[in-house]
């Protein structure tokens, strides 16, 4: 399934299908005015990816105040849905604009997509047409699947588009990481090691045999990435086995995690050996100090799945893997039994089952 890697985004004008209808978006006069019959609306769309982490190690801190990270990141076929109108607009305003369905509460001033559309208006310096943004959420909000990320990767291009201007590969990569740590890594669209404080990235073959089955268990309450990592600075972290000749310590649990399972991923690893891979987080102590029940329900989890239970990203989505979608889709169905009959008892009190597949590298 195609994602943002390559840029690619499909579009309409006047309701017609067309090869780049966002040239014609960039030819528009500046003074056609809203109500006039000959305007020109065009229409782009794309979707927007989520990720899990397989793999979050926090190798250390950074003079910047963000953290030196090592993860393994697959992109998901989980994703929202973002369009973009350019072009005379009824009622236009000359501002960008967000309409967004399916996320509840979710402020829309200070959304990375309206970030991303005016940190690429500001990088050209030439005044370019206001456009409205609509985004149709299905990645569940400030959960540790980097919805907010992705759709500030898609506003990226969609602008870019719209505006007729041609990206470079290096120049949306610099833009993707001014917008946030996790921007750049849907910019490549594979499955990647993830280094620096996320905007490092080394391309990684996804597993051989074909996607894994990602199992996600969704608690309603929400965390804040920079919540996540003032908590893990005040203490709560895991210290790793003591060994005296290590050094530099190293602070997380599994030391040397990520890098062994990219060298795996690296060798062929098969789908069922990665849906086996130890859980390592090491921002779980972090997220559980936040919200003290995230633990308990990785045990429930782990105690009906009779599998390893993963923290993605800062959380607090627990993700299950399995060898195959089916494998997945099967769990959903038990975990909704057991939440219907009260076994589970997610932080937030309710809790949403997506069963969905890693994408990436397929042909
Ligand atoms: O880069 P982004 O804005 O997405 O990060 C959100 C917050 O998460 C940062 O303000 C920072 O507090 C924290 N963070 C961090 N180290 C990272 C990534 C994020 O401390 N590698």
């Amino acid at each position: 399934m195609a994602g943002w890697g390559s840029g690619r985004v499909s579009g309409s004008r006047d309701g017609a299908r067309s090869q780049a209808p966002w040239q014609a978006a960039s030819t528009l006069p500046a003074s056609q005015r809203a109500g006039q019959a000959q305007a020109t609306v065009v229409t782009l769309s794309g979707r927007a990816p989520a990720k899990i982490n397989l793999v979050l190690e926090v190798v250390g801190s950074r003079p910047d105040g963000y953290h030196e990270l090592r993860s393994v990141l697959a992109p998901l076929a989980l994703a929202d849905e973002l369009s973009v109108r350019v072009g005379v607009l009824s009622g236009a305003s000359p501002r960008d604009r967000l309409a967004v369905r399916g996320a509840g509460a979710l402020a829309t001033g200070d959304n990375l997509v309206v970030r991303a559309a005016a940190l690429l208006r500001g990088e050209t310096g030439r005044p370019l047409a206001p456009l409205a943004f609509d985004l149709r959420k299905r990645i569940p909000v400030a959960a540790g699947l980097g919805g907010g990320s992705s759709d500030a990767l898609a506003a990226l291009d969609l602008a870019a588009a719209a505006w007729g201007l041609q990206l470079g590969a290096q120049r949306r990569l610099q833009l993707a990481a001014a917008l946030g740590s996790d921007v750049p890594f849907f910019a490549l669209g594979t499955w990647a090691l993830a280094g620096g404080r996320g905007e490092r990235l080394w391309q990684l073959p996804p597993p051989a045999g074909g996607p894994l089955g990602v199992l996600l268990v969704v608690p309603a309450a929400r965390l804040a990435t920079r919540e996540v990592f003032a908590a893990l600075d005040a203490g709560y972290r895991e210290e790793p086995p003591h060994d005296p000749h290590a050094s530099p310590v190293p602070l997380g649990a599994r030391p040397g995690a990520a890098a062994d399972l990219a060298a795996r991923l690296r060798r062929g690893a098969t789908a069922a050996e990665v849906a086996d891979t130890e859980p390592a987080n090491d921002l779980l102590p972090a997220a559980a100090a936040i919200l003290p029940g995230l633990e308990p329900l990785r045990d429930e989890l782990g105690a009906l799945l009779g599998r390893p239970v993963h923290l993605s990203g800062s959380g607090p989505t627990l993700a299950v893997l399995y060898p195959s979608p089916g494998g997945a889709r099967r769990a959903a169905a038990v975990v909704r039994d057991a939440a219907a009959r009260r076994l589970l008892r997610p932080p937030g009190g309710a809790l949403k089952v997506i069963a969905t597949t890693t994408i990436g590298g397929e042909a």
